[in-house]
C-alpha cells in the first residue's frame, strides 16, 4: 500500500491495510474490508455547501442521490461512474404506521422508490463502477432477490453478464421476475441463501468473476448515501433514532460508517442511535447482541420476510461495530409482528415489502419496551417496494397464511359479488357514514 494514499482498504478484524485498487473482498485473515479515507483533507462545511448546491440537479452525476455525496463515496472521474440516478427517495410522515407504533415523530425513508425498487441500487451503482474500473467482464452475487434484481439491471446498463445465485423457490416473485427480465443468468440452487453465498465466493475466486455482494467494500460505500440523503432532507438535524432491518447486515453497517464519517467531519454534532431489527427466525445478530455471546450462525433460517432469511450474515462484525459506536440496540420481531406492521405501512398509503416493515414492527416493540421514547424523533428505513412480494400481501389479506402461523389481523379481503346494483349496495352499506 502507498503510505500517502487518500483512501485504502483496511481489515475490520485484524487491521491489515491493502491498496484501494486491490481486487480482494476479504483480508487474508478472512475478515471483511472497509474503505478507509483520509478525512483530514476534507472540510465539513465546504462539503455541505457543495452537496446543497447539487441538490435538485437535473442531469449528470449530481442528480444521483449517491454520487451527490461522491467526496465520501469514491474518488473517481465523473465519466467513469455507472449510475441510474439512484436515491432521491422520499421521506414520509408515517401516519397510521406511526400511530400503530406508538411513536409521535416517525418518518419513513422509502428506499423501495429506487430504480429497481430497493435500497440495493445505492450500493450497486458504486459496486458496478468499481467493477468496471477493475476491468470486470462479468459480475456475480448470491441473493434473496433484491441484490440480484439490482445487479442484473446495472449489468444490463453496461452490457456485461450478471450471474445470479438464488435459493430455489424461496425468493419473492417480483424479484425473480426482475432478474429474468433484465437478462441475468439465474442459477437456482438447491439450498438457502447462506449456501448460495458460500458458493458464489468460491465461484468468483476460481472463475475470475467480480463479486457484487455487500461483502464487496464498494457496495457499502454507495450504501452510506441513505444516511447522507436523510440528513440532507432533514436540513442536517440529527434524529434520535434510525431503525433498520437486518439480514446480511450490509445496510446498517453502511449507515453507521457514513454517520461516523459525518460526525468526524463535524457535519453532525450528535450521534443518533441505530436499532437493527431481525426476524426472530433469522436472528444471529440479535442472539449474539442480547446474550453477549460470540457470533454463531443460525443453521436453518426461516421467515416470511424472505429478503432477510439469512442465518450467516457476512457483515456481522461491521454491523456490531456500528451498533456499539451509536449506542444502538438489536431487536427481533415475530412473523405476525412483521406482517401486522406491514399492513399498517401499506394502509398508511406508503407500502413496502415484508422485510422493510421490520423497521415499524421494531419501533413498536422498542417503544413498548421503553427503549425508544414515544416523543423521540425516529427515521425508519423501508428497504423494498410493496410490489416485490405480492404473494405475501395477498396471502395476508385473504387470510391464507394461518398454516405458517400468521393471522390476517388487519386483513382487507376482497369481496365476491354478482354484478347487480343490489349486491353492490349491500357490499357498500354504510360506506359514507
Ligand atoms: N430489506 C430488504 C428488502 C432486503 O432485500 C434486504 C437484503 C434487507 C432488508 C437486509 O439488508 O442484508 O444489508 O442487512 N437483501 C439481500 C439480497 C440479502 O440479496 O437482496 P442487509
Amino acid at each position: 500500500m502507498t503510505a500517502k494514499a487518500d483512501s485504502w482498504l483496511r481489515c475490520v478484524h485484524c487491521g491489515a491495510d491493502y491498496d484501494i485498487s486491490d481486487s480482494r473482498y476479504l483480508c487474508t485473515c478472512g475478515g471483511t474490508l472497509d474503505v478507509k479515507r483520509n478525512l483530514s483533507k476534507l472540510d465539513g462545511k465546504e462539503l455541505v455547501a457543495t452537496w446543497e448546491r447539487r441538490w435538485g440537479a437535473k442531469n449528470g452525476v449530481d442528480a444521483s442521490g449517491v454520487w451527490r455525496y461522491r467526496e465520501l463515496i469514491l474518488d473517481i472521474a465523473e465519466d467513469k461512474i455507472v449510475t441510474k440516478r439512484e436515491g432521491n427517495t422520499r421521506l414520509y410522515h408515517a401516519g397510521l404506521a406511526a400511530e400503530y407504533a406508538g411513536a409521535k415523530h416517525l418518518l419513513l425513508k422509502h428506499e423501495g422508490e429506487n430504480p429497481t425498487g430497493s435500497f440495493k441500487d445505492r450500493g450497486m451503482t458504486c459496486g458496478m463502477t468499481a467493477a468496471m474500473l477493475r476491468g470486470a467482464s462479468s459480475v456475480a452475487c448470491a441473493s434473496t432477490g433484491n441484490t440480484s434484481a439490482s445487479m442484473a439491471a446495472y449489468a444490463a446498463t453496461v452490457g456485461i453478464p450478471a450471474v445470479i445465485f438464488i435459493p430455489s423457490g424461496k425468493i419473492a416473485y417480483g424479484k425473480l421476475a426482475q432478474a429474468l427480465a433484465y437478462g441475468g443468468v439465474t442459477l437456482q440452487i438447491d439450498g438457502n441463501f447462506d449456501d448460495a453465498m458460500a458458493l458464489v465466493q468460491d465461484v468468483c475466486a476460481k472463475m475470475g468473476v467480480y463479486l457484487l455482494n455487500s461483502v464487496n467494500p464498494f457496495r457499502i460505500e454507495g450504501q452510506k448515501a441513505i444516511g447522507f440523503e436523510i440528513l440532507q432532507q432533514l436540513d442536517w438535524e440529527v434524529p434520535d433514532w434510525f431503525v433498520i432491518p437486518g439480514g446480511n447486515l450490509g445496510n446498517n453497517s453502511a449507515l453507521s460508517k457514513g454517520l461516523k464519517e459525518l460526525y468526524e467531519l463535524g457535519i453532525i454534532d450528535k450521534i443518533p442511535r441505530i436499532a437493527v431489527i431481525q426476524a426472530d427466525g433469522a436472528n444471529p445478530l440479535y442472539k449474539m447482541w442480547r446474550n453477549k455471546t460470540s457470533y454463531e450462525p443460525v443453521p436453518n433460517p426461516e421467515t416470511i420476510a424472505t429478503a432477510i432469511k439469512i442465518g450467516n450474515p457476512v457483515s456481522w462484525e461491521k454491523s456490531l461495530r456500528g451498533i456499539e459506536w451509536s449506542d444502538g440496540v438489536v431487536e427481533q420481531v415475530s412473523e405476525q409482528e412483521i406482517m401486522d406492521a406491514k399492513a399498517m405501512v401499506d394502509r398508511a398509503g406508503i407500502g413496502a415489502e415484508p422485510a422493510s416493515c421490520c423497521s415499524v414492527a421494531g419501533v413498536r416493540k422498542l417503544v413498548e419496551a421503553g427503549v425508544i421514547n414515544p416523543d423521540a424523533t425516529i427515521v425508519g428505513i423501508l428497504t423494498g417496494n410493496i410490489l416485490k412480494d405480492p404473494d405475501a400481501v395477498v396471502g395476508y389479506h385473504k387470510d391464507t397464511l394461518r398454516d405458517i402461523g400468521i393471522e390476517g389481523r388487519f386483513a382487507n379481503s376482497p369481496v365476491s359479488i354478482k354484478p347487480t346494483l343490489e349486491e353492490v349496495e349491500k357490499a357498500l352499506e354504510g360506506i359514507n357514514s
